[in-house]
């Protein structure tokens, strides 16, 4: 619990942090990798990292936190949520009212939480390594502040970090002791048996235990980290939607990431490896299956899937799961994607389909980049009605993209219906606005994030969002 003196030290300092959290994030990631260069190069991803995305990310996430302990704790605040869409530099705001403000400040500390375990159990990030991080925060915070780093505030500060990583070590228990799992137990080998490429630039795997013990059954939506050496001897880890095969098989797909040039970013590191390097008979590292955004638990509601891209790959799972287990379930799957030649995974989708009695599939070919829609329709994300025509001028493609996308008047749309939303982040903001607007309701709307997330699905775009490596799905 934060005493009153270490609420004051927070709520003081939170303005002067507030200004200096990037500087500080950026500082802090300096001094860690200047110490533990093996942390950058075999658990934190170097291309979010070159790309200030993770500095920003720990920015925003420190400032959110505080604000809702200062928030829940004294009557004012802003949620975590609303926090992560502000600025940085957004001074914190009253409540109108207390009581829905903190329960709303609670719901979105406990998500905020809970993506953060994900992500750090996808990892395999143990208890030992906090301290390591606290030392190194707390030399950033005091560079940063100076004079204003006064006793009061460090110990603010420090209470904070000390419930946040609890919470954290819980929660990433959690996930582990739910997929049946001791922490530590969190890398295996696997075996390639099968690799293809899909489309124009998705490379599909299938991987089994490189040993006696099978590899963790998963629940569709699901994830798992994979981890390959790179040629520098690198060993870097991203996370892949799993989904179905026969028993005791992971199957996986990767759209490999070419790197936008004129934009200075280099091809993915580990999608052009797995696409180069990784063949039949080679062996990669896995995390257990994580994510708690599954299908199975939900009710038996009328489903919506809309996916973008190679946002397809949770959207297999789900319906692979749906044609076994429950073939009954009224679905709609919407897919956007550029062109049919990048379409991966088309034949397995209808299939799927096709096996569930009241299951119906529309895709729409966007002929541009699907950042066309998501560029030329962020001027209108928070009111944006149907997926209209956008104004193609504003198209990252450039004048002339031509579009044809799904109208969501022309679909049934209920307030019982239940949607799943996966592609490019502007593009899942947009869709998300437009189906609240057509009347399911906001919490009926679930989308998966394929990076880091910037709350930007849920919030109208601050114009912080840099742009993600899946703009490029
Ligand atoms: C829960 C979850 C599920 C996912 N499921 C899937 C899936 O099913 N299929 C799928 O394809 N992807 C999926 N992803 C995304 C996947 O994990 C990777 O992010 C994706 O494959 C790109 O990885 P990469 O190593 O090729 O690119 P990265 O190397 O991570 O590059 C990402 C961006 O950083 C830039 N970059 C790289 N190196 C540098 C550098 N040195 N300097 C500056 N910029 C740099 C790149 O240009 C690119 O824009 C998922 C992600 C999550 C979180
Ligand atoms: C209270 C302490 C901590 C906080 C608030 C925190 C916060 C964060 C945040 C905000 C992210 C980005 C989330 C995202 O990518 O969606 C992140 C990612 C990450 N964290 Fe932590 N973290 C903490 C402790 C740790 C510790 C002790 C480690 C151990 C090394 C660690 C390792 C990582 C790694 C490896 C990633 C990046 C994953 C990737 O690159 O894909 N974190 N953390």
């Amino acid at each position: 619990m934060i005493t009153s003196s270490q609420l004051t030290g927070l709520r003081t300092s939170l303005p002067l942090v507030a200004e200096r959290a990037d500087a500080i994030a950026v500082d802090f990631y300096a001094r860690l990798f200047g110490e533990r260069p093996d942390l950058l190069r075999d658990q934190f991803n170097r291309g979010d990292q070159a790309q200030g995305r993770q500095q920003r990310e720990l920015a925003l996430t420190m400032l959110a936190l505080a604000r809702d302990v200062v928030g829940t704790q004294v009557g004012v605040g802003r949620s975590v949520a609303r926090g992560r869409e502000a600025s940085a530099s957004t001074a914190v705001a009253p409540w109108s009212s207390p009581a829905a403000a903190s329960w709303e400040v609670r719901a979105a500390a406990r998500e905020t939480t809970s993506r953060l375990a994900q992500r750090h159990a996808a990892i395999g990030v143990g208890p030992d390594e906090y301290d390591l991080f606290a030392r190194h925060l707390s030399a950033a915070f005091a560079a940063a502040l100076g004079p204003a780093w006064t006793d009061e505030v460090a110990d603010g500060w420090r209470a904070l970090y000390e419930q946040t990583r609890d919470e954290l070590v819980s929660s990433v228990a959690a996930v582990y002791r739910r997929a049946d799992l001791e922490p530590g137990d969190d890398w295996r080998e696997a075996l390639v048996t099968e690799r293809r490429v899909e489309a124009e630039d998705v490379v599909a795997l299938t991987l089994v235990s490189a040993d006696s013990e099978a590899l963790p059954a998963y629940r569709a939506g699901q994830f798992a980290s994979i981890q390959v050496t790179l040629a520098d001897g690198a060993r870097q880890i991203r996370q892949y939607s799993l989904r179905g095969g026969a028993d005791e098989q992971w199957r996986v797909s990767a759209r490999v990431l070419t790197g936008v040039p004129e934009l200075g970013l280099p091809p993915g590191e580990v999608s052009n490896h797995l696409l180069a390097h990784v063949q039949v008979g080679d062996v990669v590292s896995v995390s257990p299956p994580i994510g708690s955004l599954t299908v199975d638990e939900l009710d038996d509601a009328p489903l919506v899937l809309v996916s973008a891209g190679i946002g397809c790959t949770p959207v297999l799972g789900m319906l692979d799961h749906l044609a076994r287990v429950d073939p009954d379930r009224e679905v709609t799957v919407l897919h956007f994607e550029r062109t049919p030649e990048r379409h991966a995974h088309r034949a397995e989708l209808e299939a799927l389909v096709a096996a569930l009695p009241r299951g119906r599939l529309r895709v729409s070919y966007t002929q541009g980049s699907l950042s066309a829609l998501s560029a030329a329709s962020t001027v209108g994300v928070a009111g944006a009605g149907a997926i209209g025509p956008p104004d193609v001028d504003a198209s990252l493609d450039g004048a002339g993209a031509y579009l044809d996308p799904i109208d969501l008047g022309t679909v049934d749309l209920t307030p019982q219906h239940r949607v799943f939303l996966c592609g490019p982040v502007p593009f899942m903001a947009i869709v998300r606005a437009a189906l609240i607007e057509h009347g399911v309701p906001a919490e009926r709307v679930h989308h998966f994030v394929f990076g880091p997330d910037d709350g930007s699905v849920t919030r109208t775009d601050t114009g912080q969002r840099r742009r993600s490596a899946l703009d490029e799905a």
